[in-house]
């Protein structure tokens, strides 16, 4: 497994972008430019730490047939919802576990952000895909065409006393083998095995964006 070395990255970047991305069908236009002008218009500060939001209630994302997920807003900051918004895709795989990362994982839950450059995929019957620059991602989130550099980021979710379904983490992910291998998040444009493409900066491509524990294990 492959550890790249932290960088300082802040709540105000992700935040920003994920503010730009949220809502389903966005026009194109705006979420070409929104993301990038938030980078850019973003400070350095510390590494955030990931708050565990609700979802929704569970029976809401069970409903699915074939490949559908169900596209699900958070605001991880209530105080500041402007600023740290996204929107995550609930697959429901119609698996009976609870524990996010066992093989019959009853969600998997997606980032909507490309990892091209951050534009907000859309999902679609056969996987996701994103209108800025043409990437293509499977239903497991893996890129098949375009730009992208890696999958689609996941989160660790959990059904909780409350009868919500909870995220709890984001991880950047790659795929190999039929098993999935996890990542401190990486930033849009940022390949797992590699460095930041030419010509980017931290100010265009924040490395990474969460405070991390260790890496888990897919069952
Ligand atoms: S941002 Fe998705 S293909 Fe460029």
């Amino acid at each position: 497994m492959i550890h790249l070395g932290k960088r300082r990255s802040t709540t105000t970047r992700r935040s920003l972008l994920g503010a730009a991305t949220v809502g389903v069908g966005a026009a194109v236009g705006g979420v070409i430019a929104v993301p990038v002008a938030g980078y850019a218009l973003a400070s350095a500060g510390t590494e955030a730490t990931f708050r565990p939001v609700a979802l929704g209630p569970v029976e809401g994302f069970t409903g699915e047939r074939r490949f559908a997920p169900t596209p699900a807003p958070y605001v991880e900051d209530p105080a500041q919802p402007l600023v740290s918004s996204g929107l995550a895709y609930v697959h429901h795989t119609g698996r009976p576990s609870g524990d996010w990362l066992a093989p019959d994982a009853k969600f998997v839950v997606f980032s909507n952000r490309c990892t091209h450059v951050g534009c907000p995929a859309q999902a679609t019957p056969g996987g996701f895909s994103c209108p800025c620059h043409g990437s293509q991602f499977d239903t497991q989130g893996a890129r098949t065409a375009g730009p992208a550099v890696r999958p689609l980021d996941r989160f660790a979710w959990e059904i909780r006393a409350d009868g919500n379904l909870w995220i709890t983490q984001r991880w950047s992910v790659l795929i190999a083998g039929g098993r999935i291998h996890y990542y401190p998040v990486k930033s849009p444009g940022q390949p797992l095995t590699g460095q930041l493409p030419l010509a980017s900066a931290d100010l265009l491509y924040p490395a990474e964006t969460y405070r991390h524990g260790q890496p888990p294990q897919a069952g």
